[in-house]
């Protein structure tokens, strides 16, 4: 944390989108032009769009609202910790998985080994989105994993609704779609059974300001993705959103707990981004070509093929538009 200390600060100075001088910068922080010019590269390096104009000084792109310690932690009731850059939100809990107590949230601005499922990286650029994992333990065990992270994602959509954000889908088992593009993705890891118990971390990467063809790093993103601002229209209160998204989660936790899928199919398909389009599934060399028919009532994903509907569970198993 210390080692990013002067590169936080500085961005803290430039988060209001104004000119600042790197001489100002400098005095401010006690250092060097030379090495602010530095720092400076350092942070553009976590993905952060920064000018710098002759006579005028450093701006940011577009101004940057921080994620705040104090805020977070007023607003929730769980056990919380900002690590601003970090390898991974689910990588450090899983660390601690023995010493945690279910609802405890990390939260950065920048992971540097941001990671989705099955090991693939997740774009994880400073300040611009939201990369928020929640631990739980699950005395229900590891196989009950895989209905839990439907359920996570169906209550984060209607968390979304009921803030007056319309149009969110979900795509089977648990990313978020607008518009057949990728808001958000959650990844479910296990750190280990503690008698039958499963202790889970739950992570969730939302895009909010994530500008196409801004951060270098967005190239790397290899589908159509968006951003909540643009499906808003408007740049969002990341505290205030990362405080709804926390409550979220662990309502829906507590929830799943209690009843398990039990009602869920039905929420789960007004939700469905692809229910009657034609998709494919992928698992390996295999794939599968048919109409989307939801899920059942165990969570499997249903496809009407030829053959009738066959229904698919794993996590080894994508879902693509056809
Ligand atoms: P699945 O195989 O689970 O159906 P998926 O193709 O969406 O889903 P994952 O295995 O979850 O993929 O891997 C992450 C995917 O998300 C990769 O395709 C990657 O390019 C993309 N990605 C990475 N970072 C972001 C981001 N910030 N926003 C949107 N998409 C991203
Ligand atoms: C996916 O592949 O769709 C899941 C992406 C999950 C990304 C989040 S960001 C917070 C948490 N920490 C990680 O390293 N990954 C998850």
């Amino acid at each position: 944390m210390k080692e990013h200390h002067t590169k936080l600060t500085l961005l803290s100075q430039l988060s209001d989108g104004q000119f600042h001088s790197g001489e100002a910068l400098g005095e401010q922080l006690g250092i060097s032009r030379a090495a602010v010019s530095k720092h400076i590269k350092g942070i553009q390096e976590w993905g952060v769009d920064i000018f710098r104009v002759q006579g005028k000084g450093y701006q940011l792109a577009k101004p940057m609202q921080l994620l705040d310690e104090a805020v977070l932690k007023a607003g929730v009731a769980t056990p919380l910790e900002l690590i601003p850059i970090i390898d991974s939100t689910n990588q450090h809990l899983l660390n601690q998985a023995d010493s945690l107590t279910s609802g405890a949230v990390c939260l950065a601005e920048y992971q540097a080994k941001g990671r989705g499922r099955r090991g693939r990286e997740w774009i994880s650029p400073f300040g611009s989105n939201l990369y928020l994992s929640m631990f739980w333990r699950l005395d229900a065990g590891m196989a009950a994993a895989m209905g839990l992270s439907l359920v996570v994602g169906v209550a984060i959509v209607e968390a979304l609704e009921a803030l007056g954000i319309e149009g969110v889908k979900l795509k089977w088992p648990n990313d978020l779609y607008y518009q057949d593009k990728k808001l958000a993705g959650i990844l479910v890891e296990m750190s280990g059974q503690a008698g039958g118990a499963a202790n889970l971390v739950i992570g969730m990467g939302m895009n909010l300001q994530m500008a196409a063809g801004s951060e270098r790093s967005t190239s790397a993103i290899t589908q159509p993705w968006t951003s909540l601002s643009e499906v808003t229209g408007e740049s969002i209160d990341r505290n205030q959103l990362a405080i709804t998204l926390i409550k979220t989660l662990h309502r829906a936790l507590s929830d799943y707990e209690l009843q398990g899928m039990n009602g869920f199919v039905e929420r789960w398909n007004r939700l469905d981004n692809f229910l009657g389009r034609p998709i494919k599934l992928i698992m390996g060399p295999r794939e599968v070509y048919g109409i989307a028919r939801g899920i059942n009532a165990q969570g499997a994903v249903l496809i009407e093929t030829e053959q009738g509907v066959e229904e698919y569970v794993g996590g080894e198993v994508s879902l693509r538009g056809a």
